[in-house]
């Protein structure tokens, strides 16, 4: 018994004093400080997944605005002064932006790489995003979402006048379940076949989404999906929902889909499921932060009395100068672009409701060995490291957002109501300041959707209903934590609101 437990000991500490010797890495010349943690592997995981943003700005305070922290066996340098993320970003040759998203993408969605270099597509998904998600075909996509909207939102049987009731739901419950259904029937169009079971099957896809989502942050560190049960059911469903027999069955599809479907059978290897999954990518990408962002968005504005009233008289004016008129019946609202791009107010407020809830770890590998230089100085970086941004920094920086964590409506306009874009940090005009979408080659394509959709949801809701919160004085929920690192945080617990249709 002795002898066994010496034995273990021993090779107990000949392991420790390899991965002492061998596993860590000592910092080089020229490299930024480094944080290797203290658990083998794991690195500073521990502690960066409790509390990124806390775990950040401790290394700021001790190494200053750029150093690097093993995660996961990965070595990250992170650069925090914003005034220095563009100097970053012209550093783009050396960066492979695509590495880190498609492995992520395949290990969550479970397709095959979606890097042309790997061989199983010749697709440049980046392109058709940009192509089916901007210009030309953003007028589609608002214009379907609109009426899609207006279907979930309104009320299977007409009040009659005086006589509608306050409902009382919750309000984060509320937004996934409007935008849900009415973000998928706009990406993936209307089963025509199955009219009667359309509810039920949207219902049962809403579920399988959470389930699926509730687990991301999980799947992005690495864990299998299997260890999940249902929440592999869920995805599996998902999927089966998107193969192409069934998507061939919908009537007004959107371009990003057809085209995605095309591209897959034109230019891939991948199976009828592999391709599916790769129309779940999208869903994901199209619902996971624009359905908080939503709800943030609309409860910031129900909570504060002067972001109501500015609204609801930008909303009036929009209407009228584009003369239309709010009803269930008849023709359903429709503003183009640029009715749309013009409304500064609502703008600022879903601008300061993402700044307050947006929390996404922007990041690069590197292609090579290389030297980044900056107003810092010059750092040393290694092939297959990655250069990270955490932008919930600078959002909450109280130097460039005064009293950063209040909800201030009209913080990005500036003294004509127009859009504000002059912010500074140390008396330097900032070129990147509000970064919930990314930056440079990753920047979310589908920013100038999302926007639309969320004023879209916020001009119908303003329009139909009478809006209240049960309780008049709630306080704000928490950020979910436990999503740091993947975009707009959720709230940790949800909020009881009324609404009443207004008879119009
Ligand atoms: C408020 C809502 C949204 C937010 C905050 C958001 C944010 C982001 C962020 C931070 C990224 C990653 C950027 C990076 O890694 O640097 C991203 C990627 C992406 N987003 Fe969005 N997004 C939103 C809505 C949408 C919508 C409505 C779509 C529509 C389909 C969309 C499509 C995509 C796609 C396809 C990618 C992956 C791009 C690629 O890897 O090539 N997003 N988004």
């Amino acid at each position: 018994m002795m002898a066994i437990s010496l034995t273990w000991g021993i090779v107990v500490v000949v392991c420790c004093c390899l991965w002492l010797f061998l596993g860590i890495r000592r910092r080089k010349m020229g490299e930024p400080p480094l944080e290797n943690g203290l658990i083998p592997y794991v690195g500073c995981a521990l502690q960066f997944g409790a509390n990124p943003l806390e775990f950040i700005r401790s290394n700021q305070r001790k190494h200053g605005h750029v150093f690097t922290c093993k995660l996961m066996g990965k070595y990250v340098h992170f650069f925090t002064n914003p005034l220095s993320y563009h100097k970053v970003l012209c550093h783009g040759k050396h960066f492979d932006w695509r590495k880190f998203h498609f492995t992520t993408s395949a290990k969550v969605f479970g397709h095959r790489s979606l890097d042309p270099s790997d061989g199983h597509t010749t697709e440049n998904i980046n392109k058709t995003f940009i192509k089916t998600l901007q210009g030309d075909a953003l007028n589609a996509l608002t214009g379907a979402m609109m009426e899609n909207l207006l279907l979930v939102m309104r009320p299977s049987t007409l009040p009659k006048p005086n006589t509608a009731a306050w409902v009382t739901e919750g309000m984060y419950s509320f937004c996934y379940r409007v935008m849900f259904e009415a973000g998928y029937l706009t990406l993936f169009g209307k089963d025509l076949t199955r009219q009667d079971s359309q509810r039920a099957l949207m219902l049962s896809n809403l579920d399988n989404f959470k389930e699926f989502d509730k687990i991301f942050p999980a799947l992005v560190a690495g864990l299998p999906i299997h260890v999940f049960k249902a929440a592999h059911n869920a995805r599996e469903k998902l999927a089966e929902d998107l193969r192409s027999e069934n998507l061939r069955r919908r009537d007004r599809v959107s371009d990003l889909v057809s085209m995605r479907m095309l591209l897959n059978d034109q230019l891939s290897t991948f199976d009828d499921a592999e391709k599916a999954k790769t129309h779940l990518v999208v869903l994901w990408a199209s619902q996971a932060n624009t359905i908080p962002a939503t709800f943030w968005s609309l409860f910031q504005t129900i909570r504060s009395p002067e972001a109501m009233k500015a609204a609801i008289e930008e909303v009036n004016k929009t209407l009228e100068n584009a003369g239309q008129k709010i009803s269930f019946e008849g023709n359903p609202v429709c503003l183009n672009q640029m009715q749309l791009n013009d409304m500064p107010v609502l703008d600022s407020i879903i601008k300061e409701s993402l700044r307050l809830s947006s929390a996404s770890l922007n990041i690069r590998a590197a292609k090579e060995d290389f030297t980044l230089q900056i107003e810092e100085g010059s750092f040393n970086i290694r092939k297959d490291d990655f250069i990270a941004f955490y932008p919930q920094l600078m959002h909450f920086d109280a130097q460039i957002y005064p009293d950063p964590l209040t909800f201030k409506y009209d913080r990005f306009l500036d003294e004509s109501g127009k859009a504000k874009t002059n912010f500074y940090s140390n008396g330097h005009r900032l070129k990147y300041y509000y970064m919930p979408f990314g930056s440079g080659a990753t920047i979310c394509p589908g920013r100038l959707f999302a926007v639309h959709e969320i004023k879209q949801f916020l001009i119908l809701m303003l329009s139909y209903f009478e809006l209240g919160l049960v309780e008049s004085d709630v306080q704000c929920p928490p950020l979910d934590q436990s999503r740091a690192g993947l975009g707009i945080l959720p709230p940790s617990h949800d909020v009881e609101f009324k609404y009443k249709f207004k008879y119009l």
